[in-house]
Parts: C-alpha cells; sequence; structure tokens
C-alpha cells in the first residue's frame, strides 16, 4: 500500500501547499475566493443559463483568473469568500467565470471549423440521457481574441470536498499523434530520465525512440496499460491536490489511494459506485459513444458530507470514429481500430470503488512498496 511518507504529504498541509507555491507551474494550484453562492442542490437539471450574459466584472474575473500567475490582488481575494482550485491538466486551462460556471480555454491547435471538444459538449448536451453525466454545457465564446466553452462549475456548492480526477483509457493518445514512425532523440532522453533500463538494446544503440513506444512506455508506467484508468490527481478536505501519482499502478496502490479517498464513507462509497454504474449504463446505450472514440477524457468525482458527484470532463481528444466504423470501447488497441479501452477502465474503476478498503494497522509497511520512489 501506499507508504506512510505518501499519505503524510496529504496530511501535512504546510509542507505540501510550500512544495506548490515553490512551483513555477504553481498555476497548477491557484486560489480564487468569490461570492458565496447559494447551494445547487440539483446538479445538472437546471435547464436556466445562469450566465448567459456575463457581466464585465465576471468576464475580467474569469480572464484574470486565467492569465493569473502570481496571488490575486487583496481586493480581488476580499471579493470572494470560496475557493476555487483545478486539480489536473494543462495549468491554466480552466477558470471559474460566473457563479456557478467555469470557461475551458480552446485547446492549442483547434480552430472554430475543428474544436472536437466543444462539439463533444454541444452534441452530448442535445442528448436526454447523455446531458445529466456531463457539466452543463452553456455556450462558446470569444473573449481577448481567445475562444472559451462556458460549463457548469462542478465544484460550486460543495464545501471543501474530496475531489478526485482519473484519466480513463488504456491508450490516452491520438492515433494521429502516433503515426510518426521516426525515433527521436528527445523522447529517448525523456524515457532514460525516467528509467534508464526501459530502452531496448537497439534503442540505446541509436538513442532514439518514436512517439508510440514512448507514450506507450508512459502508459505502462502508470496503471492505464493494464487498469484502463489512472488517478491523475486527488485533494482531500482542507488538503492541497496531490498530484504525484504516476507510480501508482498496481491495483492493491490503486484501491489504497480510494480507499483513503473514501475513508469511512460509505454513504459515499454507495453513491459514488452507484453514479458511475449509472454513467456506464447511458455510455453503452449512447449512439454518440458507439461512434467516437473518447480518449484522454476524465471522471471527475466529488463528495462532501452533503452531496456526491461523478461527471465525464474532458473530450479534447473525443474524435468520430472515421468510415462509419463503431467501438466498443473494451476491445485491446490495434492501430487503426480506434479502441482507447474507455468501458474497460470504467469496469475496473467500479470494482475498485466497491472494493477499496483501508489496509489494516501495520499491514502497510510491512507488505507494500513504496510506490513514491
Ligand atoms: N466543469 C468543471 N468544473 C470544475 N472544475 C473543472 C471542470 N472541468 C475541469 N475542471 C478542473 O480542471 C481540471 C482539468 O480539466 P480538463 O481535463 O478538462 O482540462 P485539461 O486536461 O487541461 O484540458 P485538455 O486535455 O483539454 O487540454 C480538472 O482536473 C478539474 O480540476
Ligand atoms: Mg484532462
Amino acid at each position: 500500500m501506499l507508504t506512510e511518507e505518501f499519505w503524510a504529504q496529504v496530511a501535512v498541509p504546510s509542507k505540501e501547499e510550500e512544495r506548490w507555491r515553490s512551483k513555477d507551474e504553481g498555476a497548477l494550484f491557484k486560489r480564487w475566493r468569490r461570492t458565496p453562492a447559494p447551494v445547487d442542490s440539483t446538479p445538472n437539471t437546471a435547464t436556466s443559463t445562469p450566465s448567459a450574459q456575463p457581466s464585465e466584472l465576471l468576464k475580467f474575473l474569469a480572464i484574470n483568473a486565467l492569465e493569473l500567475s502570481a496571488p490575486a490582488s487583496d481586493a480581488l481575494l476580499k471579493s470572494r469568500s470560496s475557493e476555487w482550485f483545478q486539480l489536473a491538466g494543462h495549468p491554466g486551462s480552466l477558470a471559474p467565470a460566473g457563479p456557478g460556471t467555469v470557461w475551458k480555454r480552446r485547446a492549442a491547435g483547434d480552430h472554430p471549423s475543428h474544436n472536437p471538444e466543444r462539439d463533444t459538449y454541444e452534441a452530448l448536451a442535445a442528448c436526454p440521457h447523455m446531458r445529466g453525466v456531463i457539466p452543463r454545457y452553456y455556450r462558446e465564446l470569444e473573449y481577448g481574441g481567445e475562444r472559451f466553452i462556458e460549463l457548469q462549475d462542478l465544484l460550486h456548492g460543495f464545501r471543501d470536498p474530496h475531489v478526485m480526477d482519473i484519466k480513463m483509457g488504456t491508450r490516452t493518445f491520438l492515433e494521429d499523434e502516433v503515426s510518426n514512425a521516426h525515433a527521436r532523440g528527445d523522447l529517448y532522453e525523456k524515457m532514460v530520465r525516467l528509467d534508464p533500463n526501459a530502452p531496448t538494446e537497439t534503442e540505446h544503440l541509436a538513442r532514439a525512440v518514436t512517439k508510440l513506444r514512448y507514450m506507450q512506455f508512459r502508459e505502462e508506467r502508470s496503471s492505464s496499460a493494464e487498469q484502463g484508468f489512472r488517478i491523475e490527481a486527488v485533494k482531500l478536505p482542507g488538503q492541497p491536490p496531490l498530484t504525484d501519482l504516476q507510480n501508482v499502478r498496481e491495483p492493491h496502490q490503486l484501491a489504497a489511494t480510494v480507499a483513503r479517498f473514501l475513508g469511512k464513507d460509505e454513504r459515499a462509497r454507495r453513491a459514488i459506485a452507484a453514479r458511475l454504474r449509472e454513467i456506464r449504463d447511458q455510455f453503452e446505450r449512447s449512439d454518440f459513444f458507439k461512434t467516437h472514440e473518447i480518449v484522454g477524457s476524465s471522471i471527475f468525482i466529488i463528495y462532501d458530507d452533503e452531496r456526491v458527484g461523478a461527471w465525464l470532463i474532458d473530450f479534447a481528444k473525443t474524435r468520430r470514429i472515421p468510415g462509419g466504423a463503431y467501438v466498443n470501447h473494451r476491445a485491446p488497441w490495434q492501430q487503426g481500430n480506434h479502441e482507447e479501452g474507455f468501458l474497460y477502465g470504467l469496469d475496473r474503476l467500479i470494482h475498485t470503488i466497491e472494493t477499496a478498503k483501508l489496509p489494516a494497522q501495520g499491514e502497510e509497511a510491512a507488505t507494500e512498496p513504496d510506490v513514491l520512489r
């Protein structure tokens, strides 16, 4: 199981917080304080658009939040009272906007006629079955020459919650990204930095590896390749986010992380498992998912003392399968079949949530490897 040292990092906020603040990419853990908003007890059921016309001030706040690299000004902090944080993903790709909404920046390289994330949100929001498993989608907007989509802020209404971002699938890259068979020296260097013994003899001689080889190596180091999901980041109440989870690879390590996330809250465990089964049912029935590969998406789980929620997020790498072909999301990937293993991973994630137990006293240190070293 995860070591004492590992969990000590979760348990000692000041130490961990310092580590975060000292990083250049401190933007990963930004705090924004916002005006208190009424608790929304019926997530995803409202059909109104709370900020179809956000005020200039809200636009200002959102844009400034996106660009913030230093702590927010005192005035800004005073005007906001609840915390908002981005758990995983590209630093600064999201920011809170109007009350209860966030703006997500359009992925680099996308343009008005090729914006798969916007198109996916629009398609799923238009489907009565699927709209309940994603954050509410409001609109696409342009501000300061950049494009954003406005989504329901899933953290809104939760009080200092437990939060987990789980990246789904056995394959987390697009086929296009790895179609180049040219072996690269920079990727070889990166691989050696992570594990000097990873390259084969031939690769060592060439001092180069292909992008496909490098991406698969990364997936095999995490739980993605074997389990079809990996825990990108976790946040426990009162603690800063923990994102050093690349080495949480084995089923018992995943179980320990999930058990720690759930604590003794059996109600949360049951509600999350039921919600994930519901997401799986809707996913399996949906025509959209039969005809699209869903690469690099996450399941985002949040709970506090009163509420529990789980949603699908991040569709930047969702693509329609060419040639009218279908995918079942469980078959192993072969170049050209577009399978990404989303449901393969969801089956295992549900099982992990249902069965994860905290290790008995003393068991942890005696039997398990240190996953952080
Ligand atoms: N609707 C939302 N409400 C609240 N927080 C969100 C929402 N969507 C995303 N987040 C936060 O932002 C993080 C990253 O989100 P997401 O995966 O969509 O972005 P990304 O990985 O940076 O994007 P991409 O892969 O498209 O470049 C999540 O882990 C979560 O903390
Ligand atoms: Mg993401």
